[in-house]
């Protein structure tokens, strides 16, 4: 077999030539920053540390989550303290990572709903009991949350507040606070997936979940992936002393030591160099032309009776089509016109939202994304008559 080094082998990139598919959730390959990281681990590997190539601590490195924590709290606009920082290989691992350590088969788990569709993979893993809490433009809706904790108590709520996965909203300040007090009251855990927390274009979104893990309930999970690249298998969880003593202690740990140290290494030269912050500039540009793009042109060729909301970070925009279409339908349709996009039943525990669907800006050129919605909008308006 002849291997083509350029191209990228995941089942996600196995799509037709002629086919924009907005529903691909990943930066784009030119994106990804190889000459910076290049020089990251040149200036790594110059400092003649053979620890990056041991077991690591625990938790992490130290001088690593030193640097991060920095970076965040630049970012965040709050202090971050290093030792509240535990290495992870990204947000997926620490999902998983942290149903292993919380959960039992057959637990109950709340998500909002739409969720992040490859997290339901994760606690279907796990065999956990998942319950879809419903959303409006300030994200989950308390009163349902509170509503749904009067019948069953679940072991923690999963929450993606800012700019969200699928619907790119945020879960408003007041709500994040209320989350939090009733997390406390009910005893249990918030898992804040802040994945796309960093990443606001036109507008700040209210301050992360992070600032809130001084509640021994709160996990704030973040990531390289969004930011960096996801190739590395990077991230982190912020969190309470008293929760950190779980993550650091169990077979996991103890037999493969702190995950991560080597990469985390070359993070921690990115962060000191600037690098990172030099490219989370440059992503904010690039993504808010895009997002610009496709936004601009989904107004423009729409009808009236398709409704979205146009977000301020993140990647995706939610369309919410007319009650009777079925967007798992429209997808063959739209592959027969080059076009492609996340129908919305994949975010939904209880696979409804059969009329909404997701597309990314995140992918695709200025040119290709206005393309990619002109396509889509003949495709549905072909179907609404
Ligand atoms: C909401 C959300 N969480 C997590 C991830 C994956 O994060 P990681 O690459 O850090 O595992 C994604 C990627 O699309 C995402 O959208």
């Amino acid at each position: 077999m002849i291997i083509d080094k350029n191209k990228i082998v995941t089942s996600n990139f196995d799509i037709p030539a002629d086919r924009i598919d907005l529903g691909i959730g990943q930066p784009s390959t030119s994106l990804l920053p190889l000459a910076a990281l290049a020089q990251a681990a040149e200036h790594c590997f110059s400092q003649d540390n053979l620890y990056i190539l041991a077991y690591g601590a625990e938790q992490g490195n130290w001088y690593f989550h030193n640097a991060l924590a920095g970076f965040l709290s630049e970012q965040y606009k709050l202090s971050v303290d290093p030792d509240h920082l535990f290495t992870t290989t990204g947000i997926s691992q620490g999902i998983d990572f942290i149903c292993s350590l919380f959960t039992q088969p057959g637990d109950t788990v709340f998500v909002e709903n739409p969720t992040y569709s490859l997290a339901l993979g994760i606690l279907a893993d796990h065999r956990l009991n998942v319950v879809g809490l419903p959303m409006d433009e300030d994200g989950l809706i308390i009163g349902a949350l509170e509503e749904e904790l009067a019948h069953q108590k679940p072991v923690f709520v999963y929450t993606v507040p800012t700019f969200h996965n699928p619907t790119g909203c945020n879960l408003s300040a007041t709500r994040r606070e209320k989350l939090v007090e009733l997390s406390r009251e009910h005893n249990f855990l918030v898992l804040a997936d802040e994945v796309y927390h960093l990443l606001a274009y036109t507008a700040a979104p209210p301050s992360p979940m992070a600032k809130y893990t001084d509640a021994a309930t709160v996990l704030s999970l973040g990531s390289f992936s969004k930011i960096l690249a996801p190739g590395l298998r990077l991230g982190w969880i912020q969190t309470h002393p008293d929760l950190m003593k779980r993550l650091t202690t169990n077979g996991v740990i103890y037999s493969g030591g702190g995950l991560n140290p080597f990469t985390s290494a070359i993070a921690q030269s990115a962060i000191e160099l600037g690098l990172q912050a030099k490219q989370l500039v440059h992503l904010k540009e690039v993504y808010l032309q895009r997002k610009n793009a496709l936004n601009t042109s989904l107004k423009s060729n729409l009808p009236d009776s398709v409704s979205f909301v146009e977000p301020d970070g993140g990647f995706f925009t939610w369309l919410q089509l007319p009650q009777q279409v079925d967007t798992e339908k429209l997808l063959s349709e739209a592959h027969k016109h080059d076009v492609s996009f996340a129908p919305g039943s994949l975010f939904s525990p209880q696979r409804d939202l059969k009329n909404y669907l997701r597309l990314s800006f995140a992918y695709y050129e200025e040119a290709e994304l206005e393309e990619g919605a002109k396509r889509l909008a003949a495709v549905i308006i072909r179907n609404l008559v």
